[in-house]
């Protein structure tokens, strides 16, 4: 796959098949992570897979159930948080979806422990990133959801998944054969988007 076309090719899949992804594919997904850079190449980078199609529904349910609570909320987060205020609030919601892992058959959570770098949360993600584009290179879609954030007010769950208290589970990719492949959502003019500073 040529890395430009590979780039612009990859898409936020959001419908599987319900085909169990290959564990060797998975692992791929995950080394090509690990090939990302990290500061001070510290390597805190570290990554829990669901395949278990009623974990990750759990995992949705438990993590929507606290998301809703916040909904409920929403007219005192607009009274104490400013950036929510106008129609901001509204709009962070707009992906908080039934399924927020669109019923993948596979979930790669991607976290560090806190302690290990000051860098951490960069490194999950350029991580990550590169996770979505091995995926892409095997033929898998896969789709970043933001709303793992919520796993961290939800001490019982990370508890549940084995997951250590001092790790911060930073990004969540869904992963699995793609149903259907959405348009391209169109990107500005780079020209347009760049300074060129003296
Ligand atoms: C920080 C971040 C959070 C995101 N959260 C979600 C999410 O919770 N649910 C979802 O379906 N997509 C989520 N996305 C995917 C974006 O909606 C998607 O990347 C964007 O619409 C552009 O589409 P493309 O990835 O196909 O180019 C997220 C992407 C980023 C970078």
């Amino acid at each position: 796959v040529d890395l430009f076309d590979a780039i612009q090719g990859r898409r936020s899949i959001r419908r599987y098949r319900p085909d169990p992804v290959p564990r060797d594919d998975l692992l791929r997904v995950v080394e090509a992570g690990l090939w990302a850079p990290s500061g001070q190449n510290l390597q805190p980078v570290r990554a829990w897979i669901l395949t278990d199609r009623d974990e990750i529904d759990t995992l949705s349910a438990d993590l929507r159930a606290y998301g809703l609570k916040l909904k409920r909320m929403m007219w005192l987060l607009k009274v104490l948080v400013p950036r929510f205020r106008g129609g901001k609030g509204e709009r962070v919601f707009r992906s908080f979806r039934e399924r927020l892992f669109h019923d993948a058959p596979a979930l790669i959570l991607v976290g560090a422990d806190r302690n290990a770098s000051s860098t951490y949360l960069r490194d999950c993600t350029l991580a990550a990133m590169n996770m979505q584009l091995a995926a892409h290179a095997l033929g898998l879609g896969s789709c970043y959801v933001g709303w793992i954030s919520l796993l961290d007010r939800c001490p019982a769950v990370k508890r549940r998944l084995g997951i250590e208290p001092a790790v911060e589970i930073v990004d969540a990719l869904t992963v699995g054969q793609p149903l259907a492949t959405p348009n391209a959502p169109p990107r500005p003019d780079p020209a347009e988007r760049t300074r060129w500073l003296p």
